[in-house]
């Protein structure tokens, strides 16, 4: 529950005016949905125009990264190469990668390749072969405001059926934006991203999902891909929150690797892919923020 707030007291979002002047309206609106047993956002997840402002230019610089890595990564690079770059180019613009020492990660990116799901160790010992997929996912703090985003590179000759994997995976993102707007819900968008992965053959990861991002790395809401239109949680405007749909071209069923505890992979060894972009709800729809 969030604390009553007066008709004359400052609205909860800082614009200095009253709250019946300002938000009051739009909470009259979030609380019946509320009544009718939906799930709302917190206040805390809706930005305000100012921190939305703040939160773009981190996501320049994640943008700028995975640009220069989507320009230079080949055949024959080592993930730890793509580490050095992301560390350098982040700081160089005066950001921070934001995984770097986050619960323990000891990385400034995620390199994860063919049957790793997520969460891969750039390492010297991983060189990119011909016919790898590898998801690059790349995070940055700027004045700390966070933003988030990743995507697949086809390293040399890969094969029909992994290329296919990647372009699905990303149409399965680009679905689930078309469905990002103000007064839906998150399933909307969860059932588009599951609905375009199984009618292709593939499976969707259960455990790991998107997040709410900007103020903290990881916020409300959890984004999964297994929930129906209609349910979940409301988005109003001003929610940011990742859509990053983890596609197995076999089964589901990851383990975490217990040496690490980072590395994920899948149980029946088949690759897996992965897109991430960072959304906006606006007035009338959405903005991709990051990609
Ligand atoms: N981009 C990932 C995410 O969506 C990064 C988490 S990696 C971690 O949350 F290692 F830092 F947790
Ligand atoms: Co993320």
């Amino acid at each position: 529950m969030q604390k009553k707030i007066g008709r004359n007291d400052p609205c909860w979002c800082q614009s200095g005016v009253k709250y019946k002047n300002c938000h009051l309206a739009f909470d009259n609106k979030i609380s019946s949905y509320a009544a009718q047993g939906h799930i709302v956002p917190p206040h805390d997840i809706i930005k305000t125009p100012e921190q939305i402002e703040k939160i773009k230019e981190s996501c320049k610089i994640n943008i700028a990264v995975l640009d220069y890595i989507e320009k230079n990564i080949h055949e024959g690079m080592t993930t730890a190469e793509i580490d050095k770059i992301v560390y350098d180019m982040t700081t160089d613009m005066g950001g921070i990668p934001a995984t770097l020492n986050y619960q323990g990660y000891p990385y400034s990116v995620c390199t994860s390749v063919n049957d790793q799901v997520c969460h891969g160790f750039p390492s010297k010992d991983v060189v990119l072969q011909s016919g790898d997929i590898v998801n690059v996912d790349c995070s940055t703090i700027f004045h700390g405001y966070f933003s988030d985003s990743s995507r697949m590179f086809c390293i040399g000759e890969v094969s029909e059926e992994k290329k296919k994997l990647v372009q699905v995976t990303k149409e399965c993102v680009e679905k689930g934006i078309a469905q990002v707007k103000p007064w839906g819900f998150l399933g909307d968008m969860g059932q588009a991203v599951h609905d375009h992965a199984y009618a292709n053959g593939y499976t969707v990861v259960r455990e790991i999902g998107g997040h709410g991002v900007g103020i903290e790395f990881h916020e409300e809401p959890w984004v999964g891909y297994h929930t129906k239109k209609g349910t979940d949680m409301l988005l109003v405007p001003g929610m940011i929150f990742t859509i990053e749909p983890m596609v197995n071209m076999g089964q589901a069923d990851i383990f975490t690797d217990e040496k690490n505890g980072w590395e994920v992979y899948t149980d029946d060894g088949l690759p897996s892919a992965q897109w991430e972009s960072m959304v906006l709800v606006t007035e009338d729809g959405c903005e991709v923020l990051c990609w």
